[in-house]
């Protein structure tokens, strides 16, 4: 590891949920493929912000494609290193401790990507904008920064707000959502472990306008991970491209 760790307050949180991450998230496998795909598509090598883990960093590795893997969690680090040990990837998954906002990465790579709503940890849109800075600033010439977030419909907010929901055998979880603010606190229980994350949602116009103003060119907007187009709905998966103008823009 080459990080001067920026540790964020999410980081112990994630350590706690480290060893039960994995089976919390089995169910979300649309995404894997996707981000593979982008990854054999730019020939490597990529960076992967918020790494955790490996649930999708390993995948691109055993496909041949080299990547560096930051997080804040040293837990998260540990159980991405120990996959990537088990799939005999381990020389081609670089993983560093280290804040997505000032990554500890020097080179300067065709893809950047932060899959599964990583930047939703960050408060306001002034966080997101160090990110998005940021992962333009890893971009080569011609580079792309692909990531996806979400912001909840109505009838999810509904159908979830405040109650426990068994989301894996034996793991539950709560979201309490707050629209004024546009916050999720979602809680996941396993065993005696109980963790809350916040998340904070924007819309579509707030992201465009936030990765405009990171330098970045929007090329495309996805409503999911088989590409159909954004129609409105929870999930956007933005692909953007650099603009030339994003080097400079690092906070
Ligand atoms: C939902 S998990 C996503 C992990 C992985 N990308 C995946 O798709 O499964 C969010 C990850 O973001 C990391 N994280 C949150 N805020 C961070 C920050 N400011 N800098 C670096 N990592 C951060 C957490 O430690 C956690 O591993």
């Amino acid at each position: 590891m080459t990080a001067e760790p920026d540790v964020h307050r999410t980081a112990p949180l994630y350590d706690a949920i480290a060893s039960f991450y994995d089976p919390w998230s089995v169910s979300v496998t649309e995404d894997v493929g996707f981000y593979v795909r982008e990854a054999v598509a730019s020939g490597g090598p990529v960076v992967e912000l918020a790494v955790g883990t490996g649930r999708i960093a390993v995948p691109i590795a055993v496909a041949g494609i080299p990547v560096i893997g930051v997080d804040q969690s040293p837990g998260m680090l540990e159980v991405a290193r120990a996959y990537a040990e088990r799939e005999g990837v381990a020389h081609d998954v670089d993983l560093r401790l280290g804040d997505l906002r000032t990554p500890p990465v020097a080179e300067r790579v065709p893809l950047v990507v932060c899959p599964f709503r990583s930047l939703l940890h960050l408060e306001d849109e002034r966080e997101k904008l160090r990110a998005l800075r940021a992962a333009a600033g890893l971009l080569a010439p011609g580079g792309r920064f692909v990531f996806d977030v979400f912001a909840p419909s109505r009838e999810d907010i509904e159908e979830t707000h405040g109650r426990w929901l068994e989301r894996e055998p034996g793991i539950d979880e709560r979201a309490v959502w707050d629209e004024p603010s546009r916050t999720l606190e979602l809680t996941v229980r396993a065993g005696d472990a109980t963790v809350s994350f916040t998340l904070h949602w924007l819309d579509r116009e707030e992201w465009e306008t936030l990765i405009e103003e990171a330098g970045l060119a929007i090329e495309a907007l996805y409503g999911w991970f088989d590409r159909r187009p954004y129609a409105g709905g929870e999930d956007m998966i933005w692909v953007c491209s650099t603009t030339g103008d994003e080097a400079t823009r690092i906070e």
